[in-house]
């Protein structure tokens, strides 16, 4: 299995959760791919996913993968409407959404040529669908990861591809934990919005992703799941 970002803080979880399931996992990032592989005892390769070439060279490396989760993202370039400087909304998109589509056509591809099935799982966000301010350019990245979910579903799914989405709520990064502290007043009002009062951790995050591409969802495709302790029910 391939996991993209697999160096940031959810990435490395999703990696270690496929290891200890036994698979061979090989974690691609544009920094730290390597250091980070051999922290977790798997394969590295560094691949930057907002460029064809170097996707194509990392997937060469990898070798075939049956299982891809699209996890790179840029989740902290934030402003306003009002704000938002129109090159960071592009950063955005060109990351989120383009490079999600680059990795997902060149595995698809690869898959269908060689007539194997697959899993794709997409990291989204419910913020694609709730709207935090100042946060909308993610957001809109988000809401078009579970549009490209939908779309790769329906039409790989006569290729025996399955393609779903994973949506979490905040989740408790090492990167997030640092910048927001247990106790300090903007941690409290992420926690006050999630009805299970508490934010996610990578490791519900990373399971949800290796049950998606288990067996056990054999008849799940084109979904995408939040994982955010209710706090889409408020
Ligand atoms: N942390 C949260 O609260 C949260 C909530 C919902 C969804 N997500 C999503 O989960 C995913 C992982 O987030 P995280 O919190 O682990 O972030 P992170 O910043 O710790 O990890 C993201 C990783 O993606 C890599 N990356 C960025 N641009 C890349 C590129 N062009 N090519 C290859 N790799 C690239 C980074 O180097 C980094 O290692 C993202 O898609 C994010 O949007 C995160």
């Amino acid at each position: 299995m391939l996991v993209t970002g697999g160096a940031g803080g959810i990435g490395r979880a999703i990696a270690a959760a496929f290891r200890d399931e036994g698979d061979d996992v090989v974690l691609a990032d544009v920094r730290g791919a390597g250091e980070a592989a051999a922290e977790l005892g798997v394969r590295g390769v560094d691949a930057d996913i907002t460029d064809e070439d170097s996707i194509a060279r990392a997937l060469a490396e990898a070798g075939p993968v049956d299982v891809l989760v699209n996890n790179a993202g840029l989740l902290s370039v934030h402003g306003t409407l009002l704000d938002l400087p129109a090159d960071a909304m592009l950063d955005i998109l060109r990351t989120n959404v383009h490079g999600t589509f680059l990795v997902t056509q060149q595995v698809a591809r690869q898959l269908v040529a060689d007539g194997r099935s697959g899993v794709i799982v997409n990291l989204s966000s419910i913020g694609g669908r709730q709207p935090t301010p100042g946060m909308g350019g993610y957001e809109s990245s988000k809401a078009a990861v579970d549009a490209l979910t939908r779309w790769a579903a329906v039409e790989l799914a006569a290729h025996g591809i399955r393609v779903n989405a994973v949506a979490p709520g905040p989740v408790l990064t090492p990167m997030l934990a640092a910048g927001m502290p247990e106790g300090s007043p903007a941690r409290e009002a992420w926690v006050n919005r999630i009805p299970l009062r508490r934010m996610a951790s990578v490791e519900d995050v990373a399971g949800l992703v290796v049950f998606l591409a288990s067996e056990r969802a054999a008849h799940m495709t084109g979904t995408s799941v939040p994982v955010d302790g209710g706090q889409l029910l408020t």
